[in-house]
């Protein structure tokens, strides 16, 4: 464990060294109107008063009958939420705003070109456009409860509609992020065994109206390679009547929507009564190993979950204009563009495009022409906006009384230009830390009542118990500001139910490492274990450090190494290959790969290139690496495992570590030299690492 403890020796100087931040008090004005204002929430949501607190998040919903049981913890650690209940996902996103609020809008969707019309989508025509979608699965698909189905969407109306549709059904949906290749796409189809595709001709991205079908050919042919025959591929036009992509429609299998959907305008389609553990939908995410994770998560546990953290942390009431910049593709769209501000009968805007486009003052102009006044996005994004336009969003009317920030840790220096320029200095700000696989936030200050601290996201939310512990399961102590594995002590509502089809990879990745006891029937000894390195200051609040494990955050995006891995090895010329984190000025992260080619390949452009066009096409766009690097040799332990994080020692200009215990330190600086005069060559020297990007890089592969 020599290397182990260098680093941890290391995290907890670098933690001292951290300069602890001001606090920020929201406005009275914020805090007048807030929907948590009263202090004893904490006290309701304290660990005696669990699990049973949450069912002040359960009764936000309408139930066709209720629970018998809060939590079900007899077999751990598949935990069983409001146990005995019956909803719909559907009606109560829909159904139930109908009589309250028929003419609000529900949707609001701004199309990427600036000169096509905005589409508001009240309660009702959302309740029409839903039932005929469901009927379409059901009546023309063949559809039945329990099925799965994937969607391909982009950032479209259709894409709620069809989520919703299906939920109606109790039709599980999984939804494929739509910058996601074919290829990926075609295997979260086989892993979930769906025979419906749903995808869309064509949508706009940066001013192109991108081809978007191709991909399902794709998808299919993949599929069908692994075991699974799609026979429907269901295709939206982007403008309706006309056809966007270059493909031809395959007879028999594909149909476009607009063309089938007219005798399904007027149906009726009864919500189905589901049980609260009833699964809602899957989503994809990546892991150690290259085959993806679907977490499924279920209807009434997720869905209170969703509407009760919407509540409290987004402060959404029915009357609010809120907007959420993430991709539904991505569980913070499902959670928090869909599912909770649905539920709570907001208005949840949806912008098709990039926030860029067609300059950096778009998303100001949204906001003033619709009236937002709740905004949500990610670091990332923030970066980009503060960088093309710092003085872009003075130039519009609007005033946000509440923003998030999630996805990736934020510098504390653009949170502040987040808060003093795009906030006006009158915004309340959460920094959301949390996870597909969690449903919903774990990690933030609660907005009314709690100060914000720039860079850390504050303490466990409500009802959500951390802990950080050390490699060996100790408790670091608590607010020592040390780093170690965050960890939630407790079952939760809006924690996924399991791996599709792969129970004991849940049980592994998520429990094991943990665990006390594993016949234990006491949530007590069963933590969750979130992937991710933290501290905890002394006044509660967590920082987080990222991702411990082979996960590289790009973007907020999570890209597994194994995976950017296996596309690099499809190319003929490779041997081997790793991936490693670099520090990106806009995107957080981005991903260096480090090549060795089989004896009698020469390194060249060539096979750079085809490194690239292989991880595009089996993952796609997003994990496009910044460098490909070709070497003669991999630094290596001496039972042959690559050192991920000496490789991302060089590619950061940062230390490499100890490397006395490799099978051949001498590559080291071999690599170190070609790596290093190229990147200066290339004009990509770094600025000098902060010490939380010093300690994210040692967190890095931790797990190795
Ligand atoms: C990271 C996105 C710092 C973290 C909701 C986590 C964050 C991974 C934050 C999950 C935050 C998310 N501060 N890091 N506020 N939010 N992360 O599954 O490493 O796409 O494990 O869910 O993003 O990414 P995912």
């Amino acid at each position: 464990m020599a290397i182990g403890e260098t680093a941890e020796v290391s995290e907890a100087q670098i933690a001292v060294h951290w300069r602890e931040e001001e606090y920020i008090q929201p406005s009275r004005r914020f805090t007048g109107q807030a929907n948590a204002s009263d202090p004893a929430i904490r006290e309701r949501f304290a660990e005696e008063n669990f699990p049973e607190c949450f069912r002040e998040y359960a009764d936000l919903l309408s139930w066709d009958r209720y629970w018998h049981t809060t939590l079900d913890t007899s077999n751990p650690p598949f935990w069983r939420w409001f146990v005995g209940g019956r909803l719909n996902a559907s009606y109560n996103c829909v159904d139930r705003h109908l009589e309250t609020r028929p003419n609000q809008a529900a949707l609001i969707w701004v199309p990427e070109p600036e000169a096509e019309a905005t589409q508001a989508i009240t309660y009702r025509e959302l309740y029409r456009r839903v039932n005929a979608f469901a009927s379409l699965l059901r009546d023309y698909c063949g559809l039945r409860t329990g099925d799965r189905v994937t969607f391909h969407l982009p950032m479209v109306p259709e894409l709620p509609v069809a989520m919703l549709a299906a939920a109606r059904l109790g039709i599980v949906h999984s939804q494929v992020f739509g910058g996601f290749s074919g290829n990926a796409c075609g295997e979260r189809i086989a892993d979930s065994q769906s025979r419906v595709l749903v995808t869309m001709d064509g949508y706009y991205r940066s001013g192109e109206l991108v081809d978007h079908k191709v991909k399902a050919d794709e998808a299919v042919a993949r599929a069908a390679e692994l075991g699974q025959k799609v026979d429907r591929v269901l295709v939206f036009r982007r403008h309706p009547g006309e056809y966007a992509s270059k493909t031809p429609m395959v007879e028999g299998r594909d149909v476009f929507v607009d063309d089938v959907i007219e005798e399904h305008q007027r149906a009726v389609v009864a919500p189905v009564s589901l049980p609260a553990e009833a699964p809602l939908f899957l989503m994809y995410t990546s892991g150690t190993t290259g085959r993806p994770k679907g977490a499924q998560h279920s209807i009434g546990g997720y869905l209170a979950y969703v509407t009760g953290t919407s509540k409290y942390y987004q402060d959404i009431h029915p009357g609010d204009t809120y907007w959420c910049m993430a991709d539904i593709g991505w569980i913070t769209g499902h959670s928090y563009i869909v599912y909770g501000p649905l539920s709570l009968g907001t208005t949840s805007v949806m912008y098709e495009g990039v926030p860029t486009y067609p300059d950096a003052g778009r998303p100001w102009r949204i906001a003033e022409r619709l009236g937002v006044n709740i905004f949500h996005t990610a670091p990332t994004s923030i970066r980009m906006l503060r960088k093309v336009g710092p003085d872009e969003p003075a130039k519009y009317d609007y005033h946000f009384k509440h923003m998030t920030t999630v996805g990736e840790p934020i510098e504390p220096d653009v949170w502040r230009w987040y808060h003093e320029v795009v906030g006006k200095g009158e915004a309340a700000i959460v920094d959301t830390w949390w996870q597909t696989e969690t449903g919903g936030f774990l990690g933030s200050t609660i907005p009314g009542l709690e100060p914000m601290k720039p860079g850390s996201c504050g303490p466990g939310a409500l009802g959500i118990y951390p802990i950080v512990y050390d490699e060996e399961g100790n408790e670091v102590p608590r607010g020592s500001g040390k780093a170690g594995n965050i960890c939630i002590r407790n079952p939760w509502p809006g924690i996924m139910q399991t791996v599709w089809g792969q129970p004991e990879r849940f049980v592994q990745t998520y429990y094991q490492k943990y665990c006390r006891n594993p016949q234990s029937k006491d949530w007590h000894d069963w933590p969750y274990f979130a992937g991710d390195g933290a501290v905890q200051a002394a006044d509660g609040y967590f920082r987080i450090l990222g991702r411990v494990d082979d996960v590289i955050n790009v973007a907020g995006h999570r890209l597994g190494t194994k995976e950017l891995e296996s596309a690099s090895i499809t190319v003929a010329e490779v041997a081997e290959a790793a991936a490693v984190p670099v520090i990106d000025e806009l995107r957080g992260k981005a991903v260096e790969m480090y090549i060795s080619l089989k004896p009698g390949f020469s390194a060249g452009a060539d096979v750079e290139e085809k490194v690239v066009h292989a991880i595009e096409s089996e993952i796609g766009k997003i994990a496009r690496p910044k460098n490909v690097w070709i070497v003669p040799d991999m630094p290596k332990t001496r039972s042959g495992k690559i050192m991920r994080r000496v490789i991302a020692g060089i590619s950061n200009f940062a230390d490499v570590g100890d490397i006395t215990t490799l099978a051949n330190p001498e590559v080291v600086e071999q690599i170190k030299h070609h790596v290093q005069s190229e990147k200066v060559a290339r004009g990509q020297v770094p600025r000098e690492l902060s010490a939380q990007e010093m300690s994210e890089l040692q967190a890095f592969g931790k797990a190795d």
